[in-house]
């Protein structure tokens, strides 16, 4: 063979090699729909006998766990249920979305946590993009209000969380970037911006605490608010306060590109670069791109994954594919996660109660929901095949 034949030889292998990773889209939005018909079913039996749990979270020792809407993930249920109606167009999922999302509107008035992005912003934001219903326009409105109530001037960041205060004065945790949506979109609905200086200012207090020199974060800041200081470094949901929990490492990842969407500021673009090459060039990684748990977890490789990183990696990437100048690179590892997400951590049909992913890992610490199937990685998943698309 001469040179130009194995050139040619190797840039078919390659090719194939690369169309291997992709995702068939249809085939997965498909089995996914068959699954959440399921869940959509034992939600249904669960609410007859306690109607105030609303939403789907998890299978632990085999028994189907739901929440009430005050819980952090109650909105990942109704928004996966958007997102079906986005790809399919079919009024079923309109329906579906529509009742299950009204479940959780009264959390608008909660100004007890951080999450109300996640909880409120989900399923009430994809909702008001797909049906400009000016109902949801107002629960957002409020949702930010709410949210914003927990902005320390001084310290310059949001209080994430309001118990454990024997161990933590003020903590704000890195998952708290994926609530700064909420506060842009509020902007851009009322024209105050307030809630976009509100977001733009705990966007920057993170950058400057929240993360090591090889971009890895901290998962819990204390902050003082009487002087602004931080005063401890530590973690709740990680293996270690100087470890790397996978899952945190995923929020910042998308975090700061949402805010790089939002604000056009390259500073957010460098930090989700940063942090995605700590992902991906992170050797840890077993080769189907889904992590464990804790990048320093010393049972690894016997310890557990977390698919949701995985999900929740493989949404930011493709979006920061679009802005980056490793957008091919990023692609590329979006797509590879996809791929095994979507062949080999999916639920059997009819299995798992209805959650479509196995293989997450929710809080190792405190020794619950380890490799499980649980909401907001089924959530992520949706929209990183919705993205995938694109
Ligand atoms: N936001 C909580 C978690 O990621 O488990």
């Amino acid at each position: 063979m001469n040179l130009k034949v194995i050139i040619t030889v190797l840039s078919v292998l390659s090719v194939s090699i690369v169309k291997a990773q992709k995702t068939d889209v249809k085939k997965a939005f498909a089995s996914a729909a068959q699954q959440t018909d399921v869940l959509v079913k034992n939600v249904d039996s669960a609410r007859k006998v306690k109607p105030n749990l609303v939403s789907p979270r998890t299978v632990e020792n085999g028994q189907f766990k739901m929440v009430i809407s005050r819980d952090w993930t109650s909105g990942f249920f109704p928004a996966e249920l958007w997102y079906f109606y986005q790809y399919t167009n079919d009024k079923k999922w309109l329906t579906l979305a529509q009742k299950y999302t009204e479940d959780i509107k009264k959390e608008q008035f909660n100004k007890g946590t951080h999450d109300l992005g996640f909880m409120i912003y989900c399923p009430f934001g994809n909702g008001y993009s797909l049906t400009n219903d000016p109902a949801y326009k107002a629960v957002i409105i409020q949702a930010a209000k709410s949210l914003s109530t927990r902005f320390n001037v001084k310290a310059g960041v949001l209080k994430s969380w309001d118990h454990s205060s024997d161990k933590w004065k003020y903590p704000v945790i890195i998952d708290n970037m994926m609530n700064l949506e909420l506060l842009f979109e509020t902007t851009k609905l009322t024209g105050d911006s307030s809630f976009y200086k509100i977001a733009v200012t705990h966007a920057n207090t993170t950058m400057k605490n929240h993360f090591r020199p090889d971009f890895s974060s901290y998962h819990v800041i204390d902050y003082d608010t009487l002087t602004g200081n931080v005063r401890q470094k530590t973690t709740a949901q990680g293996y270690a306060n100087e470890s790397a929990w996978a899952r945190g490492q995923a929020w910042a990842l998308y975090g700061y590109t949402m805010c790089y969407r939002e604000t056009k500021n390259k500073a957010y673009l460098a930090q989700a670069d940063g942090v995605a090459g700590f992902i991906l060039n992170n050797k840890i990684t077993p080769a189907d791109g889904i992590p464990y748990w804790d990048y320093n977890d010393p049972k690894i490789p016997e310890a557990s994954r977390d698919a949701s990183a995985a999900s929740i990696t493989a949404s930011a990437l493709y979006e920061l594919a679009k802005y980056s100048t490793n957008g091919k690179k990023y692609k590329t590892a979006a797509d590879k996660i996809l791929n095994s997400l979507s062949t080999k951590y999916t639920s059997k049909i009819g299995a798992n109660y209805g959650f479509i992913l196995e293989h997450s890992t929710g809080h190792r610490p405190n020794n619950s929901e380890i490799d499980v199937p649980i909401n907001y990685a089924d959530y992520y998943y949706l929209e990183a095949l919705l993205r995938s698309k694109n």
